[in-house]
């Protein structure tokens, strides 16, 4: 059991907490256990990778932490509250490896489209859609439709539309997972970019070690079958960064503790 602790000068309420939480799957074929006795903080504005291989419950743990999935033992909180009342006041982002954009909505619509779910209580100082889009880089693209834009347009629009309620806390589960290299790593900056602009706590899923790597402040290994924590490695690499920083030894290094330690699950 490993305890992670992000951003040591924050805020010390953690945005989220688990401890103890089990999940335990129950089929035709039998028991599985997906998540393991997990205990995890992750402080406000912390930037959470999550990696390990298919199949170690990296879903199963956004899934937990968002209110899809209630696990079979354990607390779970966000923002000091169970996952469903975070959820309610629309505290929590989410972003799947597959944009999931209404295809006959526009980029500006679909971006839109959970103010209009939520009936649309408006929070002071929230950035509009037409803003969002600006910063995902898609100013100037607010009329297209999903079928006009590249796969790396959608995930920026997912993007925008998981910000729009201005969400504490933003999951991520291998939204560039589906993306030629090139424009996945011109996400990653620009990820790592808006995590600054917003301030938002990200807690991001990958089985990509050089994603997570370059992402994370801290990374979360999970060894599977049972799902369970490995290791909280702390990055220590500067911020901001940029691509280049992949080349740097203080990168290869950590590239290769990771890669270690994967190989030992
Ligand atoms: N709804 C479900 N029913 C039964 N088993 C599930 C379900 N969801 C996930 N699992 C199992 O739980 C384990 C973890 O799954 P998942 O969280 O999707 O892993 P990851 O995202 O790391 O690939 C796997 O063995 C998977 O087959
Ligand atoms: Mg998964």
């Amino acid at each position: 059991m490993s305890v992670a602790t992000l951003r040591k000068d924050a805020s010390p309420a953690p945005v989220v907490s688990l401890r103890g939480v089990s999940v335990r799957f129950v089929t035709e074929r039998g028991a599985v256990t997906a998540l393991h006795d997990i205990d995890l903080d992750v402080e406000d504005g912390g930037f959470l990778t999550l990696l390990g291989p298919s199949g170690c419950g990296k879903s199963t743990l956004l899934r937990v932490v968002s209110d899809l999935l209630p696990p079979s033992a354990g607390a779970v909180r966000v923002l000091g509250v169970p996952p469903a009342v975070a959820r309610g006041r629309r505290d929590i982002g989410f972003v799947f490896q597959d944009s999931t954009l209404l295809p006959w909505r526009s980029a500006l619509q679909n971006v839109e489209l959970p103010l209009a779910v939520g009936g649309g209580g408006a929070r002071p100082g929230r950035r509009t859609p037409r803003e969002l889009l600006a910063l995902v880089g898609l100013g100037g693209w607010e009329n297209a439709l999903p079928h006009e834009l590249s796969g790396g347009m959608r995930q920026r629009v997912a993007i925008a539309r998981a910000l729009v309620n201005d969400p504490k806390l933003l999951l991520m589960d291998e939204p560039f997972g589906a993306l030629d290299e090139i424009t996945r790593d011109r996400l990653n900056e620009e990820l790592l970019r808006i995590w600054e602009e917003t301030g938002a706590t990200i807690l991001f899923v990958t089985h990509s070690i050089y994603e997570a790597a370059f992402l994370g402040q801290k990374v979360l290994l999970l060894a599977a079958r049972p799902g369970r924590v490995r290791e909280i490695v702390d990055v220590p690499l500067p911020n901001p960064r940029h691509i280049a920083l992949r080349e740097t030894p203080a990168f290869v290094d950590l590239v290769a503790h990771l890669r270690r330690v994967l190989e030992a699950c």
